[in-house]
């Protein structure tokens, strides 16, 4: 089985096509998404409406999400964060609030025992930064592979023996083999709005039959995203970043 894994599209569509483009060339039987489909980006309505239209998919729900469908307020998160997510509330129709509204909370466990979260297992809304909050993620969860988003950065955590590490995956194709007897904490990186000092937009392939997770970073059209925030009038540094990878 072939799943694209693929988080924190923010609302980017041309990021969302590109990864989606890559997923039709790779014959992908089924889509994972670990949350915040929506906020800082100029086509919330766009993107849903991508996501409803794929089958197969398991969707969970993002930080961003809560805010938009009014689940969470909007304290903490700062001021650009914050319009966005107001400005997203004004411009989603009430279908697809609605739809944002009833994405299941993670923790999630989904077909061949792989479990689904946006930040952590123990809070959906807590960043895993570094090997102490994997440890912390790991004694968690049950289940041998764990994909998660939040932190905008792709990563592999791995426990083997009581021993956790972590890995920057940095390039693109760029290819990690699933061990026996380890437990695999992995983030595909951010599609619409990377933080990794690199613009390109990422997400990852996991080959259950070869146990092997595949990593992607591609060219998108920034101008046109960018464009379109600038157009909106969503605050202009969140259409700055997406070139800076930030
Ligand atoms: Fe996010």
């Amino acid at each position: 089985m072939r799943y694209l894994i693929f988080t924190d599209i923010h609302g980017n569509l041309e990021a969302l096509n590109t990864v989606l483009n890559l997923a039709e060339t790779k014959s992908i039987d089924r889509y994972l998404l670990l949350g915040d489909l929506v906020g800082y980006g100029a086509d919330p309505e766009e993107v849903i409406n991508k996501i409803q239209g794929i089958e197969c998919i398991s969707t969970i729900r993002g930080n961003h999400d809560k805010a938009v469908a009014n689940i969470d307020s909007l304290e903490g998160f700062n001021a650009v964060a914050a319009a966005a997510i107001v400005w997203t509330r004004e411009n989603l129709s009430d279908e697809n609030m609605h739809f944002l509204s009833q994405l299941p909370k993670g923790p999630l466990t989904v077909h061949e025992n792989i479990t689904l979260c946006h930040g952590a297992p123990f809070d959906e809304d807590y960043y895993i930064f570094g090997e102490l909050d994997a440890a912390e993620a790991f004694s968690y969860i049950d289940t041998p592979l764990t994909f998660f988003g939040h932190t905008h950065l792709p990563f592999v955590y791995s426990l083997k023996n009581g021993l956790v590490k972590g890995s920057y995956i940095s390039g693109n194709e760029e290819k990690v083999v699933l061990e026996k007897d380890t437990k695999y904490l992995i983030n595909p990186g951010s599609v619409g709005q990377p933080r990794d000092r690199n613009s390109l937009t990422s997400c990852a392939i996991y080959e259950s039959e070869k146990n092997k997770v595949s990593f992607f970073r591609m060219k998108y059209d920034i101008e046109k995203a960018q464009d379109k925030i600038r157009k909106a009038g969503l605050p202009p540094s969140l259409a700055e970043r997406l070139s800076l990878g930030v």
